[in-house]
């Protein structure tokens, strides 16, 4: 596995593949990789002839107060598993090779609407750091296409409308979450849960999960559900931030005739903000 710092010496290998006509398919991550990272470089090694996986803990999604400092940086281990999952490039760009101005002064690509609701409402600019890094990342590596978790669909859904309206030509593949035993999404912001948080952690899925059991059963009242989830949660320890039911495709509240949905739901417990959401086809 090749690691590169610079934009140049991405590129030059990149070039070289094209030229032998090798796909690539780009995973990008902000590290600390555990097994649902690499689902994603898995899933990516067998669509294509050459895996790349960018780590860049991006400062632009982080908000004011947020963990950009106490983020967990594990560049040994991480590159070793990558070594390991027989991924061909990791790019570990230095912020200036991201970033050569000031944040501020930084040309942004924002997607409107999508990008201010659910975490978009209590994170403001978060996902206009998301899209402008990926976007910024998509131009360096030049996949052919790139692969992002359902873990955060958000997001996943937010890529799709930038990569559509901007006519990227990269193909996006969502891969389902990765859980722990105990239905717990994995996540690297686990490792902020105190042992007594990790053992109420599960309760955010279960709560996902008994939303979803009555939207099966024919509940139609999305705002009910939507209540009595959150009173779950609160009942378990957390402190919800929102549970909503919204359309799967682009996160609108559903209409009569939409069938597939999503349940999505981020709570605090302690320190760690925690995100989950689950699908739901009804009939
Ligand atoms: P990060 O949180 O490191 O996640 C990288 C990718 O792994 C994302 O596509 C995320 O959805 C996926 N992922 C994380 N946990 C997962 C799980 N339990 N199961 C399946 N996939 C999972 O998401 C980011 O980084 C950043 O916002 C990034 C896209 C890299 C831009 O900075």
């Amino acid at each position: 596995m090749i690691t590169a710092r610079s934009a140049a010496d991405l590129r030059a290998r990149v070039r070289e593949w094209r030229t032998r006509e090798n796909r690539i398919a780009f995973v990008p991550t902000m590290g600390n990789l555990h097994a649902g990272h690499m689902r994603l470089v898995r899933r990516a090694r067998t669509t294509a002839d050459r895996v790349v996986v960018s780590i860049f803990v991006n400062p632009m999604q982080f908000g004011r107060g947020e963990d950009f400092a106490s983020y967990p940086r594990t560049l040994e281990a991480d590159s070793a598993a990558l070594m390991e999952a027989d991924a061909d490039l990791l790019f570990v760009p230095d912020v200036e090779v991201v970033y050569p101005r000031d944040l501020e002064q930084m040309t942004r690509v924002e997607v409107p609407a999508l990008g201010t609701i659910l975490c978009g409402a209590s994170r403001p600019g978060h996902f206009a750091g998301v899209t402008t890094v990926v976007a910024k990342l998509f131009n360096l590596v030049q996949p052919d296409s790139a692969v992002f978790g359902e873990k955060d669909y958000q997001q996943l859904v937010i890529i799709r409308r930038m990569v559509e309206d901007l006519s990227i030509p990269i193909s996006i593949e969502g891969i389902p979450t990765v859980r722990e035993p105990d239905g717990l999404a994995m996540s690297s912001r686990n490792r902020y849960l105190e042992p007594r948080e990790r053992s109420i952690a599960p309760g955010l899925y279960q709560a996902l999960c008994e939303a979803g059991d009555r939207l099966g059963a024919g509940e139609r009242d999305y705002g009910a559900v939507e209540q009595a989830a959150r009173e779950t949660l609160i009942r378990a320890g957390f402190e919800p931030d929102y549970v909503s039911i919204r359309r799967a495709t682009d996160l609108e509240p559903p209409m009569s005739d939409d069938k597939v949905l999503r349940v999505l739901a981020a709570a605090w417990l302690g320190g760690a903000r925690l995100i989950d959401n689950i699908e739901v086809t009804i009939s």
